[in-house]
């Protein structure tokens, strides 16, 4: 889901009509495999080949800016769990090259499409994609697969986009920190999904925070209010329960982690960056699904969440998240220190701090889900490379650590959060019988 507001710069595609050729044009040599050697060696030619595993929204907005962000970046293998998911995905992507071609009176932005017969579907396409000879692997299926999808990736010594969060569980999380550590000694780049810090006007935001410009931070609110969600997929009779899950996987935690982890998790972000990532003690909280329609196609999931962090230094973060049909929209954040309060709704462009010197910002805005994908190529052609491995997991965690605490009622520490062995997904996904996950009731829900 992309932050807040239902503007997805991922998805602001042209929906001209799909007339070109997807047909390759003299590929460069194909790796299967590769050695560590050989990426080293490749990362000398032009070509970087692309593949996507997950061909939604996310990942066909990703495809493009990726495409995008290097001159020698190609498609090459796209994968998905649904064969039909597949052809959108390479027509949006293939559009957005023309009208790039047509733009610029090119004809180069189309040939970068050259994804032949390299397409492939059901849980194992993972494999396929990369066995296919990529060197990038873009990672944006629902959150459940992420860990397992990143640990096959860079075994295969691929760098990788990453979206959020990393994983549903703790244990999702802990394989997500080794990927993250088995990356950095591979050299191979690893960029998170979390785009707002690759944003230059929260950025500057941050950096004022952290530089004193409102004294000592000691409070820290955060929401993430939206009025509806994706619309629902009714059953259909040739589903299977898990078919059926797999097409509402927002809708079953053990799927999406929850919106708290899902979604609400950008705004939870702004939090740990202005914590300058320091984990806190413990966070507790409240939460429970009011205005969902408790049909099957709605899942398990709730549909509000309020947390409250508290960490070593004294600070204290408040977080709220709903669903709420009918109700205003608010997705911002305001920090508030010794000398000062700072305002941040970078939707609108608010970026102020009131109290004792006071300040507005002043960097211009950018396409923050392109710059991630220029900042990953260019780390990848300078061998300089780029590893949000720890912060992307200590910010999932961070909402699973919420998400935890409000389900059980409990108060949750980092260290317990951590050290969970709770897996959400304690059988392994293959179409057929499912049952359906329970609603969580505080108090009754034991499980951290
Ligand atoms: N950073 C952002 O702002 C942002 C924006 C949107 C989505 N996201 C994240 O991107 C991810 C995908 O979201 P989306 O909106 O694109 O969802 P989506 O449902 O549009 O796409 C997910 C795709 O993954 C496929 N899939 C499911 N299980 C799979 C498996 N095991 N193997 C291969 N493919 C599988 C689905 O069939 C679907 O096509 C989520 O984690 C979401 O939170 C992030």
């Amino acid at each position: 889901m992309s932050p807040t507001k239902p503007i997805d710069p991922n998805l602001l595609i042209s929906r001209r009509v799909f007339t070109a050729s997807t047909a390759a044009i003299g590929a460069a040599a194909v790796f299967a495999n590769p050695s560590l050697g050989m990426i080293k060696g490749l990362r000398a030619q032009n070509t970087l080949k692309v593949g996507v595993v997950g061909c939604g929204g996310r990942g066909t907005g990703a495809v493009i800016q990726a495409l995008k962000a290097d001159p020698g970046s190609i498609l090459w293998a796209m994968g998905d769990l649904f064969e039909e998911k597949i052809q959108p995905c390479l027509r949006y992507s293939t559009e957005a090259m023309l009208d790039l071609d047509d733009e610029q009176g090119t004809t180069t932005w189309s040939k970068k499409i050259q994804v032949e017969d390299r397409k492939f579907h059901g849980f194992n396409a993972i494999h396929k994609v990369l066995a296919s000879g990529v060197d990038v692997m873009i990672l944006t299926t629902p959150p459940a697969f992420r860990p397992e999808h990143l640990k096959h990736s860079i075994e295969a010594n691929k760098h990788v986009f990453c979206e959020k969060p990393v994983a549903v569980d703790a244990p999702g999380v802990r394989s997500v920190l080794e990927s993250a550590r088995i990356a950095k000694s591979k050299s191979l780049s690893l960029m998170s999904g979390f785009c707002w810090r690759y944003q230059d006007q929260v950025k500057e935001t941050m950096n004022a925070i952290h530089n004193g410009g409102i004294g000592k931070l000691h409070t820290i609110q955060t929401t993430y209010n939206t009025t509806g969600w994706v619309e629902p997929n009714p059953r259909k009779a040739e589903w299977s329960d898990a078919e059926f899950q797999l097409r509402n996987w927002q809708y079953f935690s053990p799927l999406s982690a929850d919106h708290v982890a899902e979604q609400a998790v950008h705004a939870i972000d702004w939090q740990a960056w202005a914590m300058q990532d320091q984990t806190p003690l413990r966070c507790f909280g409240v939460g429970g699904r009011q205005t969902r329609p408790n049909l099957d196609e709605t899942g398990n999931v709730w549909d509000h969440f309020s947390l409250i962090y508290e960490y070593a230094n004294g600070v204290r973060a408040y977080h709220m998240c709903r669903h709420w049909p009918n109700t205003p929209s608010d997705n911002s954040a305001y920090f508030q220190g010794s000398n000062g309060n700072c305002t941040m709704q970078p939707w609108n462009g608010t970026h102020t701090i009131q109290g004792d010197t006071p300040w507005k910002g002043s960097a211009v805005s950018n396409d923050m889900y392109q710059r991630e994908h220029d900042v990953l190529f260019k780390s990848i052609r300078a061998n300089t490379p780029i590893n949000d491995g720890e912060f992307m997991s200590h910010t999932s965690l961070l909402a699973i650590m919420g998400r935890m605490a409000a389900y059980t009622g409990k108060v949750v520490t980092w260290e317990q959060a951590m050290n969970s062995n709770v897996l959400l997904n304690e059988q392994t996904w293959e179409f057929g019988d499912r049952a359906t996950p329970a609603i969580p009731v505080p108090g009754t829900n034991e499980e951290i």
